[in-house]
């Protein structure tokens, strides 16, 4: 009769292999190749069961494919095992939020799914910008356009201040195709990887819809679901007050965007966009026009990081604009645009 196999006794383990075991997880992790992470990462877990990091990782892994709960209870143990593991405490924040959101059926904009996009401040302007329109024609309807809507964190704010302050007059038409949009040669990080897979599997499309029911705001909340270009063209001269443009922030479609946009606007009404880190006097407009086609690049003057597609697009169509740490907007006056205070 055969030997049963040998069970690793915790006390004699040499304490550096279940860290060294895990560093290979974590390299597979990182290159997404989840079934070889997961079983090494169990293989950790066969020499020591008690390694917290082992089973944070398992976490990561269960969280990347959105299986919230068990991601959950993995953190937890990682947390048992390892109370001062501090990004599995991070991680379990995190989840919990989201689970909690879902059974209560409230909006969720936090990290899952990426599903959180604006910096606060760019939030506190965009509020502002529309507060003062609102304020300055209580009796006008505000029919606002977004193009790049994600899990709806713009459009929930457009629609709070629209209820807030205009009576509710108003509606946000939200054009977004809720699909793969970005090559994932260029972005292996995990943020991209994320969000790339909340468009395939639909699940970003899915907490959209969450937070526009939940939030109350369904009656004034329209997706149309398509591109820009598949949508613009069905849209009449000068019917919208506001239009929001963060959708793909490549050259040619940035183009596009700004160009419909002004035939978009009402006069008295209002251009605005996101991720204008940097205009065309602010970087090396050289450099910017040689990586045209990227998503977001360094500036080599400066070293800030910026999308040189939307900077391309906003000088060609608009010239200086006023923008406030990376949100933008100019009003329409006649046949003219002037920048705006804030
Ligand atoms: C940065 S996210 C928008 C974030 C959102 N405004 C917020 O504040 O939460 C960009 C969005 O643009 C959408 N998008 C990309 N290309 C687009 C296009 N050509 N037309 C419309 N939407 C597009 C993507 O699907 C994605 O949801």
């Amino acid at each position: 009769m055969g030997q049963p196999p040998l069970q690793p006794q915790r006390g004699s383990i040499d304490p550096a292999v279940p860290g060294k075991l895990c560093q290979v997880g974590w390299d597979l992790y990182h290159q997404g190749r989840f079934e070889e992470a997961e079983d090494q990462f169990g293989r950790v877990l066969q020499v020591d069961p008690c390694f917290g990091p082992g089973h944070f990782g398992l976490g990561e892994i269960a969280r990347d494919l959105r299986h919230y709960e068990k991601a959950r209870e993995l953190y937890r143990q990682a947390l048992q095992h390892r109370p001062t593991l501090e990004p599995a405490r991070l991680a379990l924040e995190d989840v919990e939020r989201y689970l909690h959101a879902m059974e209560q059926e409230q909006p969720y904009l936090g990290p899952i799914l990426a599903a959180h996009q604006t910096h606060p401040e760019r939030l506190r302007l965009m509020r502002r910008v529309l507060q003062d329109w609102c304020l300055a024609h209580p009796n006008q309807t505000c029919r606002i356009l977004e193009v790049g809507s994600w899990a709806g964190g713009s459009a929930l704010l457009w629609a709070e201040v629209l209820s807030e302050v205009h009576g509710g007059n108003g509606e946000i038409f939200c054009v977004d195709p809720w699909r793969g949009y970005f090559e994932m040669d260029h972005h292996r990080s995990r943020h991209y990887r994320v969000m790339r897979d909340a468009l395939e599997t639909g699940a970003i499309f899915q907490l959209f819809l969450h937070n526009v029911r939940t939030s109350g705001y369904q009656q004034i909340i329209v997706p149309l679901r398509g591109t820009s270009r598949q949508v613009f063209p069905c849209l009449a001269d000068e019917r919208f007050q506001l239009v929001f443009i963060d959708g793909s922030h490549f050259y040619e479609d940035a183009l596009f965007d700004i160009d419909q946009a002004r035939r978009l606007v009402a006069d008295g009404g209002l251009i605005c966009g996101d991720d204008l880190e940097l205009q065309a006097h602010e970087c090396d407009l050289d450099h910017a026009r040689a990586y045209h086609d990227h998503d977001y690049v360094a500036d080599p003057g400066s070293g800030t990081h910026f999308h040189p597609g939307v900077t391309l697009a906003v000088h060609e169509l608009l010239g200086e604009v006023s923008c406030w740490h990376g949100f933008w907007a100019m009003g329409r006056r006649g046949a003219g645009w002037e920048q705006v205070s804030c």
